[in-house]
């Protein structure tokens, strides 16, 4: 579990995150949403410690790594899984190599088992034959197979995703969704992911923290979000004419749901 208390940051004068407070829970695919220069990377960036926060406090399972000196955040560093954006692999390397980079830089054991390891992690997203192609003999969404490979394979406990679907078709970006839901929920991760992706945020959206001008403007899961009375979320997802209609007919649907009524007339 991962706790944010408060967090502040600023760059000059122009404050990003204003006091974010949130709970990202283990063995759950906690979203972060918001439209472009919401803080969403910057949020990620200072919850991984790539950037300090200003004030406020961050916990993993109830150490406060922002009091931690560089030693102590390494150990945290080594339990943290992340696929970038973009997929940032190494041109120059092989599948195998790219996916046995932290094993090299961290990890323990001969060149046999960490190859076994890599193996392992390429079988799990379906990438069994591709250990010896380069990235530019790839697909897109093999590339973020091998990122998400690469980013599990010292078996952390938390997994950050930055904008894991961005450049994919539809039907992938469900396949990568569904991988990564599968693996959080097998491995019990806290797993945190940045989107614009609606049908991510419908489909494994278990918790979502909608992000607006630097504070959490909403927070809940993909079924209440579409009884959400929220001005600025609504606006958000249901941004066209269709998605509008769709979340009628959802709302029509889950109406005959008797525990969906209450919520409705309360307008959570
Ligand atoms: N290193 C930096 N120095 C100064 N300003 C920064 C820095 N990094 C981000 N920002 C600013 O912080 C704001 C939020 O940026 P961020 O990248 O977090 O947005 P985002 O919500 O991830 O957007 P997108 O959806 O486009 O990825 C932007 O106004 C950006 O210019
Ligand atoms: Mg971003």
């Amino acid at each position: 579990m991962i706790e944010l208390q408060d967090i502040r940051k600023s760059f000059g004068d122009k404050e990003i995150l204003k006091g974010v407070s949130a709970v990202m829970e283990s063995g759950k695919v906690n979203l972060i949403i918001g439209s472009s220069g919401s803080g969403k990377t910057v949020m990620m960036k200072c919850i991984v410690g790539l950037m300090d926060v200003n004030s406020g406090k961050i916990l993993y399972d109830q150490e406060d790594f922002t009091g931690m000196d560089i030693r102590e955040k390494m150990i945290i560093r080594q339990k943290i899984g992340m696929l970038f954006q973009g997929s940032a692999l190494f041109d120059s390397m092989t599948v195998e190599q790219n996916v046995m980079f932290p094993l090299d830089m961290f990890g323990t054991g001969n060149l046999r088992d960490k190859k076994k390891r890599v193996q392992e992690c390429l079988d799990r997203v379906n990438l069994t034959d591709a250990a010896r192609k380069f990235p530019a003999e790839i697909s897109g969404g093999m590339k973020k197979r091998v990122g998400i490979a690469r980013a599990i394979v010292l078996n952390p406990k938390y997994l950050f995703c930055d904008e894991p679907n961005s450049g994919l078709d539809p039907q992938t970006s469900l396949l990568i969704d569904k991988l990564i839901k599968e693996l959080t929920v097998e491995y019990n991760i806290t797993t945190v992911i940045n989107t614009h992706d609606m049908n991510t945020v419908m489909e494994s959206g278990d918790h979502i923290i909608y992000m607006y001008q630097g504070v959490k403007q909403w927070e809940g899961s993909n079924k209440e979000i579409v009884f959400s009375k929220d001005q600025k979320l609504n606006d958000f997802i249901f941004a066209s004419e269709f998605l509008r209609d769709a979340k009628e007919m959802r709302q029509m649907e889950m109406f005959q749901d008797n525990s969906w009524k209450d919520k409705l007339k309360k307008g959570e």
